[in-house]
């Protein structure tokens, strides 16, 4: 769980955009142009739609990229915001004569390249926007207003008292990612009180990309005194989200309800996590910034929890056209989570990285759905949108939480996991909720079509049957019975296999599949289990095959076997080495192959769909020719990969015959038969054997013909 929780943070941080400062000299005044909201407050992020920069450019900025990043005349006698004045004009070069590193001609009436000018005027409220975020400039503005302000009026309470953190000035390393971590301690612990809200101080706007301010639950948690390189996490007890600010948010306002504890019974040790951008790889850069933290000590109603709900198991074929990734947070897991009269959420917002292009989250009660709790139609990482609820989303014991990310990987000619890294991905909600006490533990994360909290999703395999693997494995009876019968990658014997057998058949982990995927996913760094599976491998495809009778590792074409009419509800997918077929996949009984890492998952088809590697065994689909292989889905990946969405509800097998020791007790349930059920009467033959399946293919092929 908590290494989930790390990861997610990360993710909170993963990001290779720009910062943004760096471009602001390459334009005259760059570092002076007026917000239009107020001439008072600097648009710092002039090539953007968000003022502080990142993310989505408006007109300007796409004009800026489109010229190489660089003041060319052309681009300083363009309109890129069509109001009359070109951006010279605007930008204070107006006969365009101005260079990098001079004074601009003149550094006053400056105003905005990208923004319509008068904004109240008709013509420039209905002005199209670019990017998708927006429809009219109107709406764009509106939102654009809204931030570089920090407005939280809890704050300006009399009884408000302010800790502001701040590392020392530190130097950035000239490296384009740098994650930096720092813990310390809130300054009074001696009694109980609230955080109510947090002010992001940004030093060094060129580098600061995202700060995350975490809980240590550990009292005891080392404090530094200057930050330490941390990746992705701070590492120690620091596990809780309490607060995020990243390009385009300015602080958090807590709900006035509620806050979170912090001092004698709360939290006392708090650690922040900095993102530094330094895409330019500059080495003179230093930092020092930090938030502002705002606590009452005369307590709200109720203590406040951040949760985070989600799935951790992601495949995203290359050149996806559109690929969705589900998290299910069932009733189970929310009878068992949520306790009393259930919680209320107050703040939320999505979280994926650039892949992400949409995401929402489903809340469903008896059955029925009941709202969508977030809902980005068009995702941005660096353009994060958050959720205020007043009233707040009240959430019930038992009621269903669905995640539902969507994404897409036109340029992407690999694979894409869930991960920490930023080429990686992830599929979160974070959610701020009270009261904390009635959700304790408020992670519900989804691997596969397991859910950690919900027994009925894996299979026999519970809590109670892994704690064995983590620790003290090399103690068990299971371990010694493997590793003293089998040798480590070395050719099966009988002794071995029937160990393994044995193993099997007590051990529910070991039994199911799925489970034991996941299971072997979350120990990879474990030596003991890893000796363990390499013992296992040695008997793996002796067992596989025992298993699969008619499997051969000859690969065949799909063609040579399809005979009859049956074939058209039978669609065979065989893709290499990277395809990807999406949407003529017949509704049953699909099989897709894909090497290695290929198919796409979005239109699979709801059931019996077998997904398999035709090297490392013969694809389930080369003989299936009629509709009589209705059943027993088999997905087979390779070398890692599972695919996650819309999984196939009956009869899914999933298999990895060469990766793991799981393939030895991985059935694919395949019925890789070659029937034709051509009116003429061939029917039914089992191929047994290479020879046979030839000799059926051509007589189907004959029939066919026939
Ligand atoms: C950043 O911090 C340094 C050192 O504390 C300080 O001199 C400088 O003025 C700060 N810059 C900003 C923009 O706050
Ligand atoms: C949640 O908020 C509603 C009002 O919006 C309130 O009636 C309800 O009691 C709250 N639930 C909890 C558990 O505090
Ligand atoms: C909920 O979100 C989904 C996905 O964006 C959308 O299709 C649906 O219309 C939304 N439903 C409501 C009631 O807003
Ligand atoms: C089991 O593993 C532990 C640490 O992983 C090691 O200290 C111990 O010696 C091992 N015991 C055996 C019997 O291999
Ligand atoms: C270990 O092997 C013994 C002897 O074959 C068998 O009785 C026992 O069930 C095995 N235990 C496990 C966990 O496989």
């Amino acid at each position: 769980m908590s290494r989930s929780l790390l990861a997610a943070i990360l993710c909170l941080l993963a990001k290779d955009g720009d910062g943004y400062g760096i471009y602001q000299n390459r334009i005259p005044n760059g570092d002076s142009v007026p917000s239009p909201c107020n001439p008072n407050v600097i648009w710092r992020g002039v090539g953007h739609l968000n003022a502080q920069g990142g993310g989505i450019r408006n007109k300007f900025g796409l004009d800026f990229a489109a010229a190489g990043h660089t003041w060319t005349r052309e681009l300083c006698q363009k309109d890129s915001d069509e109001d009359g004045k070109t951006n010279g004009q605007e930008l204070g070069d107006p006969d365009c004569t101005w260079t990098p590193n001079s004074l601009p001609p003149l550094d006053t009436g400056l105003s905005h390249p990208a923004v319509c000018e008068p904004i109240d005027s008709e013509t420039c409220k209905s002005k199209a926007q670019e990017g998708g975020l927006y429809l009219k400039q109107e709406e764009w503005i509106a939102d654009a207003c809204k931030s570089g302000t920090f407005e939280c009026p809890a704050t300006n309470a009399a009884d408000v008292e302010r800790l502001t953190f701040q590392i020392p000035p530190t130097k950035v390393p000239n490296k384009v990612t740098s994650y930096m971590c720092q813990t310390f301690r809130v300054d009074d612990v001696s009694r109980d009180r609230h955080m109510i809200a947090t002010r992001a101080i940004i030093n060094n706007t060129n580098v600061m990309h995202h700060m995350v301010l975490f809980g240590c639950r550990d009292p005891n948690t080392p404090i530094f005194d200057v930050p330490y390189e941390c990746g992705m996490s701070p590492g120690y007890s620091c596990g809780s989200i309490l607060s995020v600010w990243t390009l385009g948010l300015d602080g958090e306002c807590f709900y006035d309800l509620s806050g979170i504890r912090v001092g004698l019974n709360g939290l006392k040790v708090l650690a922040m996590q900095y993102h530094w951008n330094n895409p330019t790889q500059e080495d003179n850069y230093m930092d020092s910034s930090g938030m502002e933290m705002y606590f009452t000590p005369n307590l709200r109603d109720y203590d406040s929890g951040v949760a985070m709900f989600g799935q951790e198991s992601i495949l995203i074929p290359p050149y996806s056209t559109g690929t969705d990734v589900t998290g299910e947070c069932t009733e189970t897991c929310m009878n068992t989570m949520v306790k009393g009269q259930g919680i209320n959420i107050t703040y939320a917002f999505n979280h994926m990285h650039y892949l992400g292009v949409s995401q929402s989250v489903e809340q469903h009660r008896n059955g029925q759905f009941l709202r969508n709790i977030t809902n980005d139609v068009v995702y941005n990482y660096d353009s994060p949108r958050t959720y205020q609820f007043e009233p707040p989303l009240e959430v019930l014991p038992g009621d269903r939480i669905v995640t539902k990310c969507h994404y897409k990987s036109p340029k992407r000619g690999i694979t894409t996991f869930y991960g920490d890294e930023t080429l990686d991905e992830m599929c979160y909600i974070f959610f701020t909720y009270y009261p904390f006490q009635n959700m304790p533990s408020p992670f519900c994360l989804a691997h596969d079509e397991w859910v950690y909290c919900d027994p009925a999703t894996r299979k026999g395999c519970q809590q109670d049957d892994i704690g064995k693997f983590f620790t003290g494995f090399n103690n068990t009876e299971l371990y010694q019975n493997i590793t003293t019968r089998c040798e480590h990658f070395s050719p099966c014997i009988t002794e071995c296999k029937e160990a393994i057998l044995t193993a099997r058949a007590s051990d529910p982990c070991l039994a199911d599949p799925a489970s034991w995927r996941i299971l072997s996913n979350s120990l990879a760094s474990s030596p003991d289990f890893n000796t363990f599976r390499a013992h296992l491998a040695s008997c793996q495809v002796e067992l596989y095959l025992e298993e699969h009778p008619t499997t051969s590792p000859a690969t065949k074409s799909p063609s040579e076997c399809e005979c009859s009419s049956g074939a058209t509800d039978n669609a065979a997918t065989s893709t290499l080495p990277s395809g990807a077929e999406t949407t003529s996949r017949a509704p049953d009984n699909a099989a897709t192959s894909t090497l290695p890492s290929g198919a796409e998952t979005t239109s699979r088809a709801p059931d019996n769909a077998a997904t398999d590697n035709p090297t490392t065994t013969k694809s389930p689909s080369e003989c299936e020719c009629s509709s009589g292989a209705t059943d027993n889905a088999a997905t087979s990946t390779l070398p890692s990969g599972a695919e996650t969405t819309s999984r196939a509800p009956d009869n899914a097998a999933t298999d990895n015959p060469t990766s793991n020791c799981g393939a030895a007790n991985n059935q694919a349930t395949t019925k890789a038969t070659c029937e034709c059920d051509d009116s003429s009467g061939a029917v039914g033959n089992e191929a047994n054997s290479l020879l046979a399946k030839f000799a059926v293919a051509l007589i189907c092929l004959v029939l066919l013909k026939g």
